[in-house]
């Protein structure tokens, strides 16, 4: 079964074509250049640019597939959670695409993707992943830093989530602050690599807060006091160690809920997503605290699996179309910036 997904949820514009749980071809064209000089995303002009790009990267999926869209048998878009003038533009190309060639429209929720991103195979079927639930994912990206808990496919509890920023967010803000470049998380994981994570102590979001949420409000307060009472020439030299300082934290407060999570919820697979899980010191401490647990865990297979792509949105939307959860009229598909993945599985507006 050929799915075709679009998400142009922020700044990607995303397409990509599977075979049930194979990619087929997955595309990508960037808007990272377009919004660096805001420190980040810039809503209209993703729109704009999303809306020049979302034909050329339809065709270019198809292109790569070697596939005329008459063969496809599903498509698929993200309807939320993102950026409101953004996720038109993909929802719109989607509706017509689906209208046109009379088939199912399988509405995904973007973090849906990313909880199966770890999922996806390649061409030849790798990795084999099996499903074993209950199934905890961890999402921390850009927009969300989320626990969730499938008890079964497509059947989602929340158990914890950001009250302001999310990790992703908080990297980037603070790679803003040090006057890097955007997206933060990368430049800072490169720069902590040379610095002394006990240089500048921070303190870990909320640790004597009950319950499994996050924020980081607190600590983006914090490091800007500290930056502030630097000079120009102190902030330039002490690069390295503000980076690994602030990234020390930041993932500290990950793995410390993510270990209060996995005691009270003592599953036996968790799964990562989202751009932040691709940072490697962040990886090995996951990777250390599930060995001590007997805990089985999958990340997303590559880099661009972690990041936003349409591939994942895909594989979702097969399972989604296996459990009967698709539209068979397009037009009634809306979009929902703020979707909340316990509230809406399909927006049946
Ligand atoms: O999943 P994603 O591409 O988009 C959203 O759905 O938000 O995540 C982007 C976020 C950005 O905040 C970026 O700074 C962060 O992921 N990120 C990283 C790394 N690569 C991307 N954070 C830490 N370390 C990385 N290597
Ligand atoms: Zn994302």
């Amino acid at each position: 079964m050929y799915i075709l997904a679009i998400d142009t949820s922020a700044d990607e514009t995303s397409t990509a074509i599977v075979n049930e749980r194979q990619i087929v071809s997955n595309f990508n064209f960037s808007q990272v250049a377009l919004h660096q000089n805001f420190g980040g995303i810039y809503p209209l002009a993703a729109k704009r640019e999303h809306a020049l790009k979302i034909q050329p990267a339809v065709d270019i999926a198809l292109k790569r597939a070697r596939l005329s869209l008459d063969k496809i048998d599903a498509f698929a878009v993200t309807f939320g959670p993102g950026l409101a003038p953004a996720l038109e533009i993909g929802i719109l190309k989607a509706k017509e695409l689906a209208t046109k060639y009379n088939k199912p429209l399988i509405p995904v929720d973007h973090i849906e993707g990313h909880i199966y991103s770890s999922f996806v195979q390649n061409s030849n079927g790798n990795p084999q992943r099996e499903f074993s639930f209950p199934l905890l994912a961890f999402v921390i990206s850009g927009g969300h830093t989320e626990l969730v808990l499938l008890n079964d496919h497509i059947n989602y509890q929340i158990l914890g989530e950001t009250l302001d920023d999310a990790a992703g967010e908080a990297l980037d803000k603070a790679s803003r602050l040090l006057g890097l470049g955007y997206p933060g998380g990368p430049i800072i994981e490169r720069l902590a690599l040379k610095g002394n994570k006990d240089r500048y102590p921070l303190p870990l979001p909320m640790q004597y807060h009950s319950g499994l949420d996050f924020s980081y409000s607190g600590l983006k307060t914090a490091f800007k006091r500290i930056v502030d009472n630097l000079s120009a020439e102190e902030k330039v030299k002490n690069l390295p160690d503000l980076c690994a300082s602030y990234q020390e934290t930041t993932i500290n407060s990950l793995i410390f809920r993510l270990q209060q999570t996995l005691k009270k919820y003592p599953v036996k697979t968790l799964v990562l997503g989202g751009g932040v899980s691709s940072n490697r010191l962040l990886k090995s401490r996951i990777r250390s605290l599930c060995n001590k647990k007997g805990v089985t865990v999958y990340f997303p297979p590559t880099t661009n699996l972690s990041t936003d792509n349409a591939a994942m949105i895909a594989v979702a939307a097969y399972y989604k179309f296996k459990k009967g959860i698709y539209l068979t009229d397009p037009s009634i598909l809306d979009r929902i910036p703020r979707a909340n993945l316990d509230k809406y599985i399909a927006p049946l507006t």
